[in-house]
């Protein structure tokens, strides 16, 4: 059987790799999976449960028996049959997610349920362990980044256009601590998968970025 192809888009939180993906999808008429809003979910029901984020056992049986839906076209989840709006974007929820996402036993858990979107006629993944562990023989491979400055500036820019005003210097000092968690640890951490594509953004317009990853789709499977 033809297997179905799929792009993963990796990288560090505010680098636009999901705005990347989601246009790439869009362009493609493919599928999108945000794998960081899976993490967020099991965080946000850890948090509104009372679940310690570092009880492994109680996470990972929440991971698999999380009953969630997305919608891609309005990017609405819910969670046990409630839409969850705004709190899943929250650097509370975030920072949570990563918590959790360090835990082997959860990225266990979520890995079937991150394979099941690869469905015809392809799959945009994104992400920070989608080309290397979860679609190892993805089709093609990018991995986004950008200074720590410039996502700063992105995240405090999105804060402020919902009203909320942020401390720069606060938000990129989370954001540095979040890549660190991302990075070091032990299973699945941050990093390209050795054949990625390597896309910096800084600097760059989600127009210039998408330019920029543009030319490589002509590597796809030529029936795609
Ligand atoms: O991408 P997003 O900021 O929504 O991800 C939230 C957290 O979930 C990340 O900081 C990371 O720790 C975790 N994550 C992960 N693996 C993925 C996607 C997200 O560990 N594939």
């Amino acid at each position: 059987m033809k297997k179905v192809p799929v792009i993963t888009i990796d990288g560090p939180s505010g680098s636009g790799k999901g705005t990347l993906g989601r246009a790439l999808a869009k362009e493609l008429g493919w599928h999108f999976l945000d794998s960081g809003a899976l993490y967020r979910l099991v965080a946000l029901a850890a948090l509104e449960r009372g679940i310690p984020l570092d009880d492994e056992p109680a996470l990972a049986r929440l991971a698999r028996e999380l009953d969630v839906r997305f919608d891609v076209d309005s990017d609405a989840v819910w969670l046990d049959g409630r839409p969850v709006g705004d709190r899943l974007r929250t650097e509370e929820v975030g920072n949570a997610a990563s918590k959790v996402a360090a835990l082997p036993g959860v990225r266990e858990a979520l890995l079937d349920r991150q394979r099941a979107f690869r469905r015809p006629p392809g799959l945009v993944a994104d992400g920070r362990d989608m080309g290397t562990v979860v679609f190892p023989d993805a089709d093609l491979k990018f991995f986004v980044t950008a200074s720590v400055e410039e996502r700063a500036r992105r995240r405090v820019e999105q804060l402020r256009q919902k009203g909320i005003e942020a401390d720069f210097e606060a938000i990129a000092r989370e954001i540095a601590e979040r890549d660190r968690r991302d990075r070091e640890r032990p299973v699945a951490p941050l990093r390209p998968a050795e054949d990625a594509i390597l896309i910096d953004t800084t600097g760059r317009s989600i127009g210039e970025s998408l330019a920029a990853m543009r030319p490589h789709l002509a590597q796809l499977p030529a029936s795609t």
